[in-house]
């Protein structure tokens, strides 16, 4: 069981750079954050997590740092930071920041040290470097030619984020992969301990680990090494801070909640859950999406199977962990591009009331749509997605007083374009619905985080799925026609996102409906 904060922690991502801009040089703030703190507790949100603030060069949008020990300028300073973990803890949120542990930037410091002909040897292999400019990466990615130091080193993602030496599990190449106990990936574990411990002091409850199964390289599916790693550094750092919270970029909790992660993700990745649910289409060659089998979109044929088949061994393997549902993240385009409203109302009824301590992808509460963009550090197709906040119809929909040509990213200039104070007009609203479906589960113990999730009907060809959160019983018709369900006892209606009736033990449930029903007593 993870700290006790995360029984019912609902999480809000906020992407620093596109939220809100306080000192108008066009780019979000860590002011901003903080002047929004009350908005984000009124959604029903008590905990944050942000993506990197770090001081990077931006070549993957700060996910490439080059100092783990500062902010990047353009978001403010140390003292900005600690200002805002101490303002979040005085209105009840808690506050997860990015860490990212398995690379940095090139221009780190311990990578310009490492890349010298003659490194000093605390740095030489903090990285993965190979004997010589010329081997090749035993088929992990790899890059030479460009440093004095006479070998190729591995990268983790992108050209600019070379990968720390955490060591290898199997071991191909004896000349120059490390087993993770040899020295310098022991080293680098104690750098990483290092980072959290600096920020944890410094006010923050824990971070979301980024690329968390990255680390060991030759480390087979289910990471053995990396578990390993894991193990040490989270049982050493809670140590100091049994409170921290740790949530992983893994989508693997047989292997994520069994190494000191207290929650993981249940990510867009590899068609699995998640997409069945809401973004399982293909693109014309347009980029429009096309036969969309999305379980929620309305139109389609989808059951409740091909979410089920992915979502349930992992889930099932969860241990003590939570394994966490998401609206979307800065990583996948926003479900506005292929579903409609009343599309995602439903899907984030369901998603938002499922166990794991839920994460709302700012925006996404009030409908911001996707937009095809230019890139923008490192960006590309993720770019549209991470366009800035619509908080009114003043100046660049209120996200900064900047001339619009300098904001890190074009605001909607499209007619229709949602912004925070018109929805807080309309009960209607998006903004208001993920209000009530929070509001719903904080009200129910049975919808907690922990609480467990039972399949009661999915068929293949069936629309209807039904399941149980406790003792209470869930249905959603995602589809356009009716829909009915034989009881096996007595319930009452509880709450209903659409409508829904009961007679005879039998529910009767109209299109794109949830309806959570209680036993009757
Ligand atoms: C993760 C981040 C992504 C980043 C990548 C490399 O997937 O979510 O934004 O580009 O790791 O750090
Ligand atoms: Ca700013």
């Amino acid at each position: 069981m993870g700290a006790n904060w995360l029984k019912d922690a609902i999480f809000y991502e906020i992407y620093p750079q596109s939220f809100y801009d306080t000192n108008g040089d066009g780019i979000g703030d860590i002011q901003g954050i903080i002047e929004k703190l009350d908005y984000v507790k009124s959604i029903g949100c008590n905990a944050l997590w942000i993506n990197p603030w770090y001081d990077s060069p931006f070549v993957d949008a700060g996910y490439d740092v080059r100092d783990y020990y500062k902010v990047a300028t353009r978001y403010g300073t140390m003292d900005d930071a600690e200002e805002l973990f101490r303002v979040a803890h005085e209105k009840g949120i808690h506050v997860l920041i990015d860490l990212v542990p398995g690379h940095t930037s090139q221009e780190h410091a311990w990578f310009r040290e490492s890349s010298k002909e003659h490194p000093c040897e605390e740095y030489a292999h903090r990285y993965i470097w190979t004997e010589n400019a010329f081997c090749r990466g035993d088929g992990m990615p790899f890059i030479g030619g460009e440093s004095p130091r006479d070998g190729t080193y591995i990268i983790n993602f992108f050209k600019c984020q070379p990968a720390l030496n955490f060591g290898y599990t199997q071991i191909n190449e004896p000349n120059w992969q490390m087993p993770i106990d040899a020295p310098a990936p022991m080293a680098t574990r104690e750098a990483i301990k290092d980072v959290m411990r600096f920020w944890l002091a410094k006010g923050c409850d824990g971070f979301r680990v980024d690329m968390a199964d990255s680390l060991v390289k030759n480390d087979g599916n289910d990471k053995p090494g990396t578990m390993e790693v894991w193990k040490d550094i989270t049982t050493d750092v809670r140590k100091d801070y049994p409170d921290m919270a740790l949530v992983s970029e893994w989508n693997h909790p047989a292997s994520a909640l069994h190494c000191g992660f207290d929650m993981d993700f249940c990510l867009d990745w590899y068609g699995n859950s998640y997409s069945r649910l809401v973004r399982y289409y293909q693109i014309d060659k347009n980029g429009a999406p096309i036969r969309d089998e999305s379980y929620f979109k309305a139109d389609s044929n989808a059951d409740p199977m091909g979410f089920l088949a992915d979502f349930l061994p992992k889930y099932n393997a969860r241990g003590d962990g939570l394994y966490c549902m998401i609206t979307g993240n800065h990583d996948c385009k926003r479900t506005s591009f292929n579903l409609d409203e009343a599309e995602r109302k439903l899907a984030f009824a369901f998603l938002l009331t499922m166990p794991g301590a839920p994460f709302i992808y700012y925006g996404d509460e009030i409908g911001i749509r996707y937009r095809w963009l230019p890139t923008k550090e490192g960006g590309y197709h993720r770019t549209g997605t991470r366009t800035p906040m619509q908080w009114d119809e003043s100046e660049n929909l209120g996200f900064s007083t900047a001339p619009a040509d300098k904001l890190y990213l074009p605001v909607d200039p499209q007619p229709g374009h949602s912004t925070v104070a018109a929805q807080e007009a309309d009960p209607a609203s998006m903004l208001n619905h993920i209000r009530s479906v929070l509001a719903l589960r904080k009200s129910q113990p049975d919808l907690g985080n922990y609480t467990s999730f039972e399949v009661v009907h999915a068929k293949e060809g069936d629309r209807l799925f039904a399941y149980k959160r406790g003792e209470l019983l869930l249905c959603v018709n995602p589809g356009l026609n009716s829909e009915t369900l034989t009881l096996d006892a007595n319930y009452d209606l509880l709450h209903s996102f659409g409508s829904a009736e009961i007679a005879d033990k039998t529910l009767s449930i109209a299109p794109q409906t949830l309806t959570v029903l209680k036993p009757a007593r």
